[in-house]
Order: structure tokens, then C-alpha cells, then sequence
């Protein structure tokens, strides 16, 4: 058994993980990232694509990170519902745009980043536990890549583990502490090869239910269409799945191309009861989960990271308890603003099963009240382009 001393112990190399390694080396704290994963499925593993703009600002203070310069700008995305599309244009309305730039290419780029950077990198270290979190020297054990068992002694722990965190039951008390929903659909996502169908992101509201059309590259598209969660991911033939896409953007000829690439993504809100406990805390998917409409799952870690990262600086570095002690509190005011507009998205476009002639009308009347409403368009712009990142709660404040 290997023991080892670091200042930070962050459990999890995704983006929260690892951004929180490169904000906390730039205070001068050094950490551990340690994840289950190899280095090559974190970096080939599918996800969203929208980085909110202040993603990128942030991304851009990072040597060889490319969402800017491979990534796409978004200045808008379509509403489509009852045979029509309606343009929300960003920069008109508040001034910021998005990038298309999907998760995958931000981890190669961290990874990388971090690398070059000589930060400790543990791949195929699988952590089993998390003890003493409330001493002053919280432990974090586990059995490295060669099968070795390891201890990380640390001033403080990160879960930054995802949806199936093993850090969470030690902040919350039990596995799943939190606030849960379900959504009675999901989404069917497909890769394909072919050319945009259309220059920006397409969410449309159909009565067949729900599609949204998002792009990759010149070559390679992303689409998804509303499924039941129990659907097999093989069962349906290229040319069905081509017929449900289409059906559903009535008013676009969708360029069709082989599909390379197919999954089911449920549909779950979650808040993790506690943010942190002692020296734990949780960011990104341990302390909580949105729908993925609205794409804001990868951008709210990278919020809390950054909250979280300013937090440590000041304790660790400086002996002052004020910004860790309000961590989960500021922390929550953005996830919950965050979970609304994730759940208004989703429950604004998607066809509930069994809905009745009344609920589809008020739908309809709603997308109404927001694209005819310039308040109602900025709201969806402001939200979707991303609040400003807080360092501190102050900065809420003001
Ligand atoms: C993508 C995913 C989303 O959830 C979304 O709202 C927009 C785009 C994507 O994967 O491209």
C-alpha cells in the first residue's frame, strides 16, 4: 500500500475535476486527480456540446484549449413549434453568444493541458472510500491502475466524480441524499455523417414529440429525438430513425447520412442535499444532475468549480473560512436557477405522455408568450448564453 501527501484529493478527471486542478495550481495549491476511467474512454465518451460563453472565457485563460478556435460560435437557436421557426438571436438581446464545442474535445484538452503542465494524473485509480472528512487530514483509499491500494492524506477532498459519485454518500450520509425528479421520456441521440441541415440549433416542438437538431463538424451531425426511457437503442432500422427525426422538424429537409452512433439519455433533475461536509465538498454531476435540454450540465460544474476553486484559495492559502463556508449555499442559487430553466426547457418543448388538447394549447400559448415577448426572448437568451460565473457570494449580490 502506497501512502501520499497532497494538499487537494479531486475524485474525478472530467471537466469539473480537472478545471478545479488547473484554477487551484494557479493559486499555488497542488492536488491529485484521481479517476476509474482511462485516459482514452474519458476522452471518446459522448456528451453535450454548448459551452456557455463564460465556459469559454475561462477555457481561453488555459494554454492549447481550442473551443474557441475549433469550436463554433452560436449567435442564436430556433424555436420551432405549430409549422413555424422563430429566431432567438443572443448577441441582440444580451449582448453574449455560445460555442458548439463538444465535451469529449474539452477533456482532451485539459487532459492535455494538465499534463503539460506536470499535474498528477491518476488513471485507473478506482477510489473505495473517503474517511475522516471532518479531522483536519481527510484520507481518500482506493486500488491504483497495477492493482497497488493507495491513501491520498489530504487538507481537503472534491467529489467530482459524476451522477454515481462514490464521494457523495460521505457529504450527504447516504448514496442518493437529494432532491430527485423523473421525466416519463428521454432523448434517442444519434451521430451521422453528413452536412449541417442547418446553420444553427434547431429545438422543436412537434406533436409527435420533441427533436432537436445540433451539428459537430462540416461532416458529422447530432440529433435527438423524444423516446420512452425503456427503448432499446437497436430496434429501430437507419430509415426509421431518419422518418421520426423528420417528421418532427416539419419545414426542414433534415441531410441525411449513415448513423454511426446511438444512445438513450435519461431524463433526471437531482440536488444533493449537502454541498459539502467538514473537508468534502461535491461540484458538477456528484452534487447534481439536469435534463439535458437547455445543455447547462457541463457549464454549472464548471460554475461551482470556479466558486469552489476561489473558496479553497482562501482557506488553504490564506486561513479565511467565509467563501467555504458559503460554498453550498452560493453554489445552489445557480443549480437551482439552473434546474428551472433545464426543467421549463424541457417541459415547454416535450410531449408529456397522455397530455390532453388543454395542455398541448397551453404549451403552444406559452412558446408564444416567449418568442412574441422581447422579456420572454431575453430571458431564454440570458439563460441560455449563461449568468455571469461568481467568485464569491458577494458578487451575488451585487
Ligand atoms: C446538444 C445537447 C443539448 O442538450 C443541447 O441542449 C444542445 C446541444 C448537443 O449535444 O449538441
Amino acid at each position: 500500500m502506497t501512502v501520499e501527501r497532497t494538499r487537494v484529493a479531486i475524485v474525478g478527471a472530467g471537466p469539473a475535476g480537472l478545471l478545479l486542478s488547473h484554477l487551484l495550481a494557479e493559486a499555488g495549491i497542488d492536488s491529485v486527480v484521481l479517476d476509474t476511467r482511462s485516459r482514452t474512454d474519458i476522452e471518446s465518451t459522448i456528451r453535450a456540446g454548448i459551452l456557455e460563453q463564460g465556459t469559454v472565457e475561462l477555457l481561453d485563460q488555459i494554454p492549447g484549449t481550442r473551443a474557441r478556435t475549433v469550436g463554433h460560435r452560436h449567435d442564436g437557436i430556433e424555436l420551432r413549434f405549430a409549422g413555424e421557426g422563430h429566431r432567438i438571436d443572443f448577441p441582440g438581446l444580451v449582448g453574449r453568444s455560445v460555442w458548439l464545442y463538444p465535451q469529449h474535445e474539452v477533456l482532451t484538452d485539459l487532459i492535455a493541458a494538465r499534463l503539460a503542465a506536470g499535474q498528477d494524473l491518476r488513471f485507473g485509480a478506482t477510489v473505495t472510500g473517503v474517511l475522516e472528512t471532518e479531522t483536519e487530514l481527510p484520507r481518500v483509499t482506493g486500488v491504483a491502475a497495477d492493482g497497488t491500494p493507495f491513501e491520498f492524506i489530504a487538507d481537503f477532498v472534491v467529489g467530482a466524480d459524476g451522477s454515481r459519485s462514490v464521494v457523495r454518500p460521505t457529504v450527504t450520509g447516504s448514496p442518493s441524499g437529494g432532491h430527485f425528479r423523473e421525466y416519463p421520456f428521454a432523448w434517442f441521440g444519434i451521430l451521422c455523417e453528413a452536412p449541417p441541415s442547418a446553420d444553427e440549433l434547431i429545438y422543436s416542438n412537434s406533436p409527435e414529440g420533441f427533436a432537436l437538431i445540433s451539428q459537430r463538424s462540416e461532416t458529422v451531425q447530432r440529433m435527438y429525438f423524444q423516446c420512452d426511457p425503456d427503448t432499446d437503442v437497436a430496434a429501430m432500422s437507419e430509415a426509421q430513425l431518419w422518418d421520426t427525426l423528420q417528421a418532427r422538424v416539419p419545414g426542414t429537409t433534415l441531410a441525411e447520412g449513415p448513423i454511426f452512433q446511438r444512445d438513450v439519455l435519461r431524463f433526471r433533475s437531482f440536488v444533493a442535499h449537502e454541498l459539502r461536509r467538514g473537508r468534502t465538498a461535491l461540484v458538477g454531476d456528484a452534487a447534481h444532475t439536469v435534463p439535458p435540454t437547455g445543455a447547462k450540465g457541463m457549464n454549472l460544474a464548471i460554475a461551482d468549480v470556479v466558486l469552489l476553486a476561489r473558496a479553497l484559495e482562501d482557506w488553504l492559502g490564506r486561513g479565511r473560512t467565509e467563501l467555504i463556508d458559503a460554498y453550498a449555499d452560493t453554489a445552489l442559487q445557480r443549480i437551482w436557477k439552473a434546474q428551472h430553466f433545464s426543467w421549463w426547457m424541457t417541459s415547454m418543448l416535450h410531449a408529456a405522455p397522455g397530455a390532453s388538447e388543454f395542455d398541448r394549447q397551453r404549451q403552444l400559448g406559452e412558446l408564444r408568450s416567449v418568442v412574441e415577448s422581447d422579456a420572454g426572448r431575453r430571458y431564454l437568451a440570458e439563460a441560455y448564453t449563461g449568468w455571469p460565473l461568481q467568485t464569491s457570494p458577494t458578487a451575488a449580490l451585487g
